[in-house]
């Protein structure tokens, strides 16, 4: 062939690229519009379309191209010393390349089987209350997950296969170590807290027709540094974000009558998602370079957006006087310093997804600690509810009253997804230590937030974060942007600020 390896390599690359957009866009669709009866024809659709994807990633021609650059498991960026970007983009494909070839198509195959009927019996067995209906499905997927990690290697422990494939690098050791300091310092705060009067959210609590928070939602993203011909906005049961183009980015976000607060800052967590898809570098779009640094990283954006940004008091310093005139008179009688106390009240709850900002990470660090010990061995999946209930108990001073607001909220490990919960501590981490640093830069952003000038924030963040892609890996990433390895501290350093104010300590 004529053409040089590296422009081969990527035009496959950008094929299993457009496969993956094309499930992407069945994807929204099955949970935006699709009438329900498609569900069936839908499932196979998006399993012919990843098995092709899976293929092409699995040719000959491409195990042909890297040897042909001398790339292996020693040389992951040629053996040829290809430098800079170049060598970095090997490095990105090397990594995807080998963890779906290390995985046996039969195994592949099994494991998507036992991963839908374990997803429909979680899905009932939550409905129900049931975890017994359950137990066989979790024992099967922790079965499977050890398999996987062997297939896929680790450094010292199975699980640890299983978080390198959501955070690149990531080890249970190094993540005990940063989760044992975090857990112990938001327990601190969370104790100072609970000694102080609650700010009062019931205006929150009021009825707000879904039409006027849509309205709300749609005058948010037409403020924040988007544009809105690369962007769409739909209703879903769970807020998602996902890349259907290299400029098509689509979001959704959830109107609940009496929780206001649930569709404003979903939309704005969301769109954080959506501005780091729409920040990706554009010289390698369509390519494992040109994607997200991880899944943690990608979380680091939306918090950052919702939480250090959307619940800040110079952020609706700006906004507030919008939001009153919508839903007007609803809030015409708080002010905006009441609204943002009322946004940001602390209060430990059974259900993660609802959790506030200071008790969230807990709710991350016990599932950290319970998945370890299912992989690892320590515990039975039948001992599940007691571990969970204890450790809710020791954090957050919580007795879940079942097991469905207990070990059934979630949907992850009926999937199998062992190894993704400490990527959403992660990203509270990632997002704090890069706070930090735009700050250095930029000096107080106080005034930009007021004044609905995001400029300067969306070109650090483009400039600094989204536009390095998967060309640096998350541990790189947070080096160069900060000067630091990533540490808890800033986190908690901001947390206990922030509260602190908003509590009087
Ligand atoms: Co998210």
């Amino acid at each position: 062939m004529s053409t040089d390896p590296i422009s081969r390599l990527r035009r496959i690359d950008a094929q299993i690229h457009f496969l993956s957009q094309v499930n992407a866009l069945l994807g929204w669709d099955q949970e935006t519009y699709m009438p329900k009866a498609g569900l069936a024809d839908r499932g196979e659709q998006l399993a012919l379309i990843d098995g092709l994807a899976h293929e092409r990633l699995c040719s000959a021609e491409i195990k042909d191209i890297l040897s042909e650059l001398g790339v292996d498991e020693a040389h992951p960026q040629g053996s040829g010393g290809l430098h800079g970007q170049q060598g970095a983009y090997l490095r990105a494909f090397y990594r995807a390349w080998a963890r779906a070839n290390k995985l046996p198509q039969e195994f592949v195959e099994e494991r998507a089987k036992a991963a839908s009927a374990s997803q429909a019996a979680w899905a009932e067995a939550r409905q129900r209350n049931d975890f017994k209906a359950f137990l066989p499905h979790l024992s099967a997927m922790v079965g499977l997950a050890r398999r996987e990690a062997d297939y896929l290697g680790y450094a010292q422990r199975p699980y640890d296969g299983l978080l390198d494939t959501y955070e690149p690098g990531c080890t249970e050791a190094g993540l005990r170590k940063t989760f044992d300091r975090l857990r112990a310092g938001l327990v601190e705060l969370l104790s100072k807290i609970s000694s102080r009067p609650q700010p009062d959210d019931l205006a929150l609590q009021a009825s707000f027709p879904a039409s006027l928070q849509a309205d709300f939602s749609s005058s948010l993203l037409m403020a924040l540094p988007i544009h809105g011909d690369q962007l769409r906005l739909d209703q879903s049961e769970h807020p998602f974000t996902t890349t259907i183009g290299f400029r098509d980015v689509r979001i959704t976000t959830r109107y609940v009558e009496r929780k206001l607060c649930s569709s404003i800052f979903s939309t704005i967590h969301e769109a954080g998602h959506a501005m780091y898809e729409l920040g990706l570098p554009e010289d390698w779009k369509w390519s494992m370079a040109g994607d997200a640094a991880s899944i943690a990283i990608h979380e680091s954006q939306s918090r950052l957006w919702e939480n250090i940004i959307g619940r800040s008091l110079p952020f609706w310093k700006g906004f507030y006087e919008s939001l009153q005139h919508i839903v007007s008179p609803r809030l015409s009688h708080l002010s905006v310093e009441d609204f943002y106390r009322a946004i940001n009240r602390v209060e430990p709850s059974l259900i993660r997804v609802d959790a506030d900002e200071v008790s969230y990470s807990l709710h991350v660090i016990l599932r950290f600690e319970l998945e370890a010990a299912l992989i690892s061995g320590a515990l039975e999946p039948a001992g599940l509810p007691e571990a969970w209930d204890q450790g809710m108990r020791r954090y957050l001073s919580l007795t879940p009253p079942n097991d469905a607001q207990g070990c059934l909220q979630d949907i992850h490990w009926s999937m199998g997804a062992f190894g993704y919960f400490p990527s959403y501590a992660l990203g509270n981490l990632y997002s704090a230590q890069f706070r930090q640093g735009m700050l250095d830069a930029l000096g107080s952003i106080s005034n930009d937030l007021e004044s609905f000038d995001y400029s300067r924030i969306a070109s650090w963040l483009r400039e600094n974060i989204h536009s390095k892609g998967s060309l640096l890996t998350p541990g790189e990433l947070i080096q160069e942007v900060t000067g630091s390895p990533l540490t808890p501290e800033y986190f908690l350093n901001y947390l206990n600020i922030k509260y602190g104010q908003i509590y009087g300590f």
